[in-house]
């Protein structure tokens, strides 16, 4: 059997698998659904002192998108984009904090973790409510730096709007980092040009860890109507942003290793995205769309799954996967050259493979194709489009 647990800023989790701040944790109530279906972690829907961000949360609206983006309306395929406008937690901080006490206690009792969330307008506000997060017993503390929404309420200082000002990002992070004790993570927004280096600003102002990332904005016009999609522009996110999410946590690990522990979240789906983020160095992975299609159960079947993935491949511990990924990555200048060859017995002559070289490599036979070796620079288009697998095989020259 393997070992699922693993110790993140001090803090052991029985698994690396978390619910995402949002609806699905924003109350005691949810969070122990989450809690029941086996998270090694809740991260608490966002406190906030901000009325607007509240209130906007009584009136969220979210759409599941397929490929096309058009409402899905039954299968909601993989590829699916959530397109959500949400605030912060709905409550005042002083009734959210019983919300987080409760939870605080009946997770201790589950072996799992709360993460507090919070998200101020002015430093002494973010550091109140860091000092009542710590009160409540949490044992660390998310910073959000990243809700896309406060870009689009014009004078709302919080979220992207903060992580978007490096400078005033660390001004915060220092002021909480000094006012609390526990250990405080910032959850950054990607849409910045780099989040190596805020990381590295937020680990020198105090940050113990960082999020990678919270989720970008977009705008889905609805071709029908000609109208925007829920009223107008909005978070948007889904399995499909995995690869960008998990570009900066390869860079990010690569940069700081262990001296900064990462958390990842934008684009987990699955326990098969759970392992892509750990491999790219994210010690917790957090999930938020998934379980808002598919519910709390969700989260059961992707421990079980990780589970099960490491016992097939012989991981013995979450750290046996951390950062592999990363570590095995190379250099442009430092690939190997390699050419395509077709199995002639194989290829069913569809000429997939034809449309998709662009070197003239892959040429017509009186029969079937064949390779011009000369002409191969071994891009691997016709291995990728090539619809019998084996027939085209990449080989190192
Ligand atoms: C409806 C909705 C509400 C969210 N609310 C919060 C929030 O209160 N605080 C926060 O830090 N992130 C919030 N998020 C972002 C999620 O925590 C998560 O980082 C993001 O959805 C990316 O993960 P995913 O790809 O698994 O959805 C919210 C996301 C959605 C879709």
């Amino acid at each position: 059997m393997a070992n699922l647990e693993i110790d993140f800023c001090g803090v052991n989790f029985k698994n690396p698998i978390a619910a995402a701040s949002a609806e699905p944790t924003l109350n005691a109530d949810n969070m122990k659904k989450c809690i029941d279906k086996g998270a090694g972690s809740v991260i608490a829907k966002t406190m906030t002192d901000s009325p607007a961000m509240r209130e906007l949360t009584t009136r969220a609206k979210w759409r599941f998108l397929n490929e096309k983006h058009e409402v899905c309306h039954g299968k909601v395929p993989r590829g699916f984009s959530l397109y959500s406008r949400s605030g912060l937690a709905i409550e005042q901080p002083k009734e959210f904090m019983k919300e987080i006490t409760e939870t605080v206690r009946y997770a201790e009792q589950n072996k799992s973790v709360v993460i507090g969330s919070i998200g101020s307008t002015d430093i002494d506000g973010w550091v109140e409510l860091a000092k009542q997060m710590e009160g409540g017993g949490v044992p660390l503390l998310e910073l959000n730096f990243g809700c896309p929404h406060p870009k689009l309420m014009p004078g709302v200082r919080t979220g992207m709007n903060v992580g978007q000002d490096f400078n005033y990002g660390c001004e915060i992070t220092a002021a909480v980092s000094k006012a609390v004790k526990v250990p405080i993570i910032i959850k950054v927004t990607p849409q910045v040009t780099d989040l190596v280096q805020f990381s590295g600003m937020l680990k020198d102002a105090g940050a113990a860890s960082v999020t990678l990332t919270n989720r970008f904005i977009g705008f889905v016009p609805d071709i029908e109507t000609g109208k925007p999609m829920i009223y107008g522009k909005a978070g948007v996110g889904g399995p499909w942003t995995k690869p960008l999410t998990l570009r900066w946590i390869n860079e990010v690990r690569k940069a700081f290793g262990d001296e900064l522990p990462i958390t990842g979240t934008n684009g987990a789906y699955d326990w098969r995205d759970v392992v892509s983020f750990i491999m790219s160095g994210a010690s917790i992975v957090q999930i938020c769309s998934a379980v808002m299609c598919y519910g709390y159960g969700w989260i059961e079947k992707q421990v079980d799954g990780l589970d099960k993935f490491m016992d097939e491949k012989g991981y013995k511990t979450i750290n046996d996967m951390l950062g592999i990924a990363t570590d095995a990555c190379i250099e442009y200048s430092e690939m190997p050259a390699e050419k395509a060859t077709v199995d002639e017995e194989m290829c069913v002559n569809c000429g997939m493979c034809l449309k998709a070289c662009f070197s003239e490599a892959m040429q017509q036979g009186e029969e079937k194709v064949f390779v011009k070796e000369e002409n191969c620079v071994g891009c691997g288009g016709c291995y990728s489009v090539c619809p019998v697998k084996g027939t085209i095989e990449m080989h190192q020259v």
